[in-house]
């Protein structure tokens, strides 16, 4: 048999896939979101539930959509049709992969902007702006930014310009590098930070707030008003744990299984699902044990919302010897972090442009950015000038975040699943996977039905049904 290859290329190994697809997963959404959503959840409980999606649905969801992407060797709106018309069902399942397109695009719009904030802050950092500074000084850095829609336009069109220029290039030229490098100093970075922060911080109380469950506080959020902490009930969280799950594997719209579409053949799926669900997780649990700590011996409020490691980690940079150059160093990595995240984002789209409408990868690029771009002004003007239009009292940036992370990508995952689990035929990704026996069958059962009714049961309840 011959063995297939998509028309992009091919990544040159295991090892590449696992840092392509790392280099996906970790992102701001293990360093800024991870952090302050756990926060405003109240903490343990809420990173339990978490861990719980990650083990029972992220992980058997990623082999489902790694496998359907090495099958269809296309960008995930053919890869969808080809495959739907392959079990004989119809090609309809290619929306599957419009929806991700367009899921991608809203991720990214607010997504730049926020590494944008990462790109000033590094610049901030390096030229000694927190040296020194109090915890209210450095608020006041961050006010400052997000008040200012020129500055926070400037750096989102940055890194922009950034994620369309590697997009362009072909995600393997210069993608293999910068992850093999940059994301191990970044862990290394990191761990400097936890350690840092256990020995200089409120070690014992950011440590029990992020490990110690309470489940009274789970389906509570706390936010600050004012200067005081209120406490409100919720029902969001089991769903914000879900989607995060989701948001942080990169998964259900499309940019793993395009990512699984350079992988060789003869590569382990699950093995490197596992790596990558491994190495993402423990990225966050740092993040989280490199904040808290901080958070706690600062006075801070653990859910004072977005702007949480941009309101901590700088008091540490501004006290700790040699600080400037790590923070400034940390932040620039964060960039890099958030840089191999949104090419993945616009990869499903840039790819079926190219495959479908001939473009250049160049053109195909800067057409997805530039929509990207547009839409992008919404977040930025979200937080300032638009701050006070609120629909179902969230502001636009709030708006996208709930509908892509908690919304679109779990119903992506639910439609993967159910297409691997139900529809295709047992034998293909019984030699897609190439496991033992029990290990296939017990993915099989999770794929078909845990992690389904999971899904379907977190959405009744976030309705209020269950
Ligand atoms: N996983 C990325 C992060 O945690 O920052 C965000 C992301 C990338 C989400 C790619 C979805 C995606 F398709």
């Amino acid at each position: 048999m011959s063995e297939s290859t998509s028309i992009h290329g091919q990544w040159s190994s295991r090892l590449v896939f696992v840092l392509a697809a790392t280099g996906s997963a970790v992102g701001l959404g293990n360093i800024w979101k991870f952090p302050y959503i756990t926060g405003e959840y109240g903490g343990g409980a809420f990173v339990l539930v978490y861990l719980g999606c990650i083990l029972l649905v992220g992980l058997p969801v990623m082999i489902a959509e790694i496998l359907l992407g090495r099958r269809g060797r296309q960008s995930p709106i053919n890869t969808m049709r080809m495959l739907a018309s392959a079990q004989g069902v119809s090609p309809a399942w290619s929306w599957l992969g419009w929806a991700g397109v367009i899921t991608g695009f809203l991720i990214l719009s607010f997504y730049s902007v926020i590494a944008g904030w990462a790109i000033s802050y590094a610049w901030e950092t390096f030229s000694g702006t927190f040296s020194g500074a109090s915890a209210e000084e450095v608020g006041d850095v961050f006010g400052t930014l997000v008040s200012s829609p020129g500055q926070l336009l400037f750096y989102h069109t940055l890194f922009m310009l950034l994620t369309m220029y590697v997009v362009g290039r072909g995600v393997k030229q210069g993608l293999e590098k910068a992850v093999t490098i940059l994301m191990p100093i970044l862990a290394i970075l990191l761990a400097i930070m936890v350690g840092y922060a256990l020995a200089q911080g409120a070690a014992a109380e950011g440590l029990r707030f992020l490990f110690q469950p309470d489940f009274n506080a789970v389906f509570q959020k706390c936010t600050e008003e004012s200067g005081t902490q209120v406490c409100t009930f919720t029902r969001e969280p089991l769903l914000v744990a879900l989607g995060h799950a989701f948001f942080t594997l990169s998964l259900g719209m499309g940019a793993i299984m395009v990512y699984g579409s350079y992988m060789p053949s003869n590569v382990s799926i699950t093995r490197a699902a596992l790596m990558v669900v491994a190495a993402d997780t423990v990225i966050a649990l740092f993040a989280g044990m490199a904040i808290f700590p901080l958070v706690f011996a600062n006075g801070l409020e653990p859910g004072s919302g977005p702007g949480l490691i941009f309101q901590t980690l700088p008091i540490a940079f501004g006290q700790m010897p040699g600080g400037l150059l790590i923070g400034g160093l940390f932040f620039v990595l964060l960039v890099f972090a958030a840089w191999t995240s949104s090419i993945s984002l616009i990869e499903p789209a840039a790819a079926y442009l190219v495959e479908n409408k001939g473009m250049s990868r160049p053109l195909a690029a800067s057409t997805v950015g530039g929509i990207c771009w547009v839409l992008g002004i919404g977040t930025v003007l979200s937080f300032n000038l638009w701050s006070d239009y609120k629909l179902f009292d969230r502001t636009f940036f709030d708006l996208l975040d709930y509908l892509t992370a908690n919304i679109l990508l779990p119903l992506g995952g639910l439609f993967i699943a159910i297409f691997v689990g139900w529809i295709s035929k047992r034998h293909l990704s019984e030699s897609e996977l190439s496991l033992s026996p029990g290990l296939f069958k017990a993915w099989w059962f999770v794929l078909r039905f845990l992690a389904p009714l999971g899904i379907f049961v977190i959405f009744l309840n976030a309705i209020g049904v269950v």
